[in-house]
């Protein structure tokens, strides 16, 4: 209940749109009573034909004997019937449509506040879920609840305002017999409630096999040239059919319950009917039966509706909880209150006693002890899996150090603001991340108002312009999704000239070209040592002729740093290096 409380706080800002909605809804619950007078009057028309004469009506004759006998021409029959429903249909529409907005407004603002919170969470959190599953959350439930919300409002603000108008023409029409029918609408509720009960589970069960849908889909897709390579393609549909099956199986029998329920309530419903026909022939005249009779099937629809509320209430909980679920997570590295913009020059990075684990107590790195200054270049190398990647990505502040600090310029990282000390720090990865839109916009996603000249220089340096200016459209090339029109290597330049135009003081390079070829990592080569001059360089290479000019080398096993020296300084004093040397070049 509080979830779905907090759901209804989405709707409170458009508390004016729902004030005229709720007017209309009484306004048009008020027409809809009238139905049953029209039909009244068409009725009594008729058996009269020139004109009608309103009497014998059993509780308006009692109290109000003045009105028992009004005699109206015949042509406002027809009149009244169109009255009615232009009332009627116009207050629906006005009441629909200011809560249709309500929904759709309450839900885009669900949908921004849930993107913005995913953007902003660390990367612990993606670490611990899949993508498929965020998407999910974004699209479906957040749907889910749009129609939750609005419908929920809607029946149990309007539904109730038709049966209350409603009732007291159901007696004036029906005198004593309406007690009869009265007696027998909770019958049509069971049903109802019954089946519901089964519907609600039905539906959780599919909500999540259609997130698992989802998830699988963007999974392989994006992996799409994994799945061919392996020729998995049989076995990946053949997997995606057995997840389909189950939601059709679901959703099949979901519709059987949906559509038996109609069909119930209309035999349960028929019945009632039956027994008030039965008294109707005998004691009323057909005018009033007939007006009867649609007094109590305009009951119907509001009814079956509140019945359904609490179902709809419970599909909405579930969504909410998996939308909350993911407001609620904190990041886990944030700005401290008061954090300190940085903006002086770098003199120097320190890693001080740092020590960090993912998991608790299964150390990745240990102790680890560096300092680069002004413009050195710090090489990393090592066996896979010996903590490099994390040891940067401390930097970046990723994740915060278990044990220890680091700083720059002797002030702790985690006093600094996110914000400017992601800025001091230019990345170029193995993963080339590029986004859908233009070469430009690519090379411009730091300095988004950088000019194109500004562009064009920065993919001159990274040897990208050559390539770029054979393009059909040049810098306005739409790269596509992840970019993939362009060769490992071009997107790999397209990543240098990005980092170039940022300028960033500070520069981590993590095997940024080892899934390239040698002829493409030659051309890269170039690009990179552009990228490196005059900046303070933490390169992480897997190929060790990219980095012997480095200024010193770290040697990294099992999260220590073991050996560090220059590149002769190593080979001469023989061990970890010289092995991984000899095993690169002398094999
Ligand atoms: N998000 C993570 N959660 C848990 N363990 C991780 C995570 N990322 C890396 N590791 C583990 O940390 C260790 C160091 O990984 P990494 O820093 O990527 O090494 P390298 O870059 O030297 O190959 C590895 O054992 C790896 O399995
Ligand atoms: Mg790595």
């Amino acid at each position: 209940m509080n979830i779905y409380k907090r759901l209804l706080g989405y709707v409170k800002p458009y508390r004016w749109r729902l004030a005229i909605a709720f007017l209309c809804m009484l306004a048009f619950s008020m027409a809809n009573a009238l139905v049953s007078v029209a039909i009244y009057m068409v009725t009594k028309g008729f058996v009269q034909k020139n004109q009608i004469v309103i009497d014998n009506i059993p509780y308006l004759s009692k109290y109000f004997p003045k009105i028992t006998s009004v005699a109206l021409p015949i042509i406002w029959v027809p009149v009244i019937l169109v009255v009615v429903f232009i009332l009627r249909g116009f207050f629906d529409y006005v009441s629909n449509y200011q809560m249709s907005n309500v929904g759709i407004l309450a839900v885009r603002k669900v949908r921004d506040d849930l993107y913005r919170h995913l953007v902003y969470l660390s990367h612990d959190f993606y670490a611990k879920g899949r993508t498929g599953d965020f998407l999910s959350r974004i699209t479906n439930d957040v749907g889910q609840i749009q129609g939750a919300i609005t419908d929920v409002i809607t029946d149990l603000v309007k539904q109730p305002l038709v049966i209350l108008f409603n009732i007291p023409f159901i007696f004036i029409w029906g005198g004593k017999y309406a007690l009869i029918a009265i007696l027998i609408f909770p019958l049509v509720a069971i049903p109802i409630v019954l089946l519901g009960k089964q519907l609600r589970k039905l539906t959780k069960k599919m909500q999540e096999r259609t997130g698992d849908i989802t998830a699988f889909i963007g999974e392989t897709l994006s992996g799409a040239h994994i799945v061919k390579a392996f020729t998995s393609e049989e076995r990946e549909i053949h997997h995606f059919e057995e997840i389909n099956k189950s939601v059709f199986n679901f959703f099949r029998r979901t519709i059987k319950i949906t559509i038996i329920q109609r069909p119930l309530i209309e035999v349960i419903g028929a019945v009632g009917a039956a027994f008030a026909v039965w008294f109707g022939i005998k004691y009323l005249p057909p005018e009033r039966f007939a007006a009867f009779f649609i007094s109590l099937y305009i009951c119907y629809e509001p009814l079956k509706k509140i019945s359904k509320v609490n179902s709809t209430i419970q599909q909405s909980i579930a969504s909410g909880q998996r939308i909350f679920e993911v407001l609620d997570s904190k990041p886990t590295i944030q700005d401290k209150p008061g954090a300190l913009v940085f903006s002086e020059p770098i003199r120097e990075i320190s890693y001080e006693h740092v020590g960090f684990y993912y998991e608790f107590d299964k150390w990745v790195l240990k102790d680890i002890e560096i300092k680069a200054k002004h413009n050195e270049v710090i090489a990393f190398v090592g066996a896979s899996g010996s903590g490099k990647t994390t040891l940067v990505s401390l930097l970046l502040r990723f994740y915060d150090p278990v044990q220890g600090m680091i700083k720059i310029n002797g002030k702790d990282i985690r006093d600094l603001s996110l914000h400017s000390l992601r800025g001091l720090i230019g990345i170029v990865s193995q993963e080339t991340v590029l986004f859908n839109g233009t070469i430009r916009e690519n090379i411009a996603y730091g300095r988004p108002d950088a000019s194109l000249e500004d562009v064009k220089r920065a993919a001159e340096i990274a040897y990208a312009d050559h390539f770029i200016e054979t393009l059909p459209q040049g810098y306005d090339t739409p790269l596509g999704e992840r970019g993939l029109k362009l060769s490992g290597g071009e997107r790999q330049r397209i990543a240098i000239a990005r980092a170039l135009l940022k300028d960033p003081p500070i520069l981590i390079l993590d095997e940024a070209t080892s899934h390239l070829d040698t002829q493409s990592e030659k051309e890269v080569q170039g690009a990179l040592e552009n990228l490196m001059k005059a900046r303070t360089v933490l390169v992480i290479a897997h190929r060790l002729s990219t980095i012997q000019k480095a200024d010193r080398i770290l040697v990294m096993d099992k999260g220590q740093i073991v050996q560090q020296g220059t590149n002769e300084f190593l080979l001469r004093l023989g061990g970890m290096y010289k092995k991984l040397y000899d095993l690169q070049f002398n094999l």
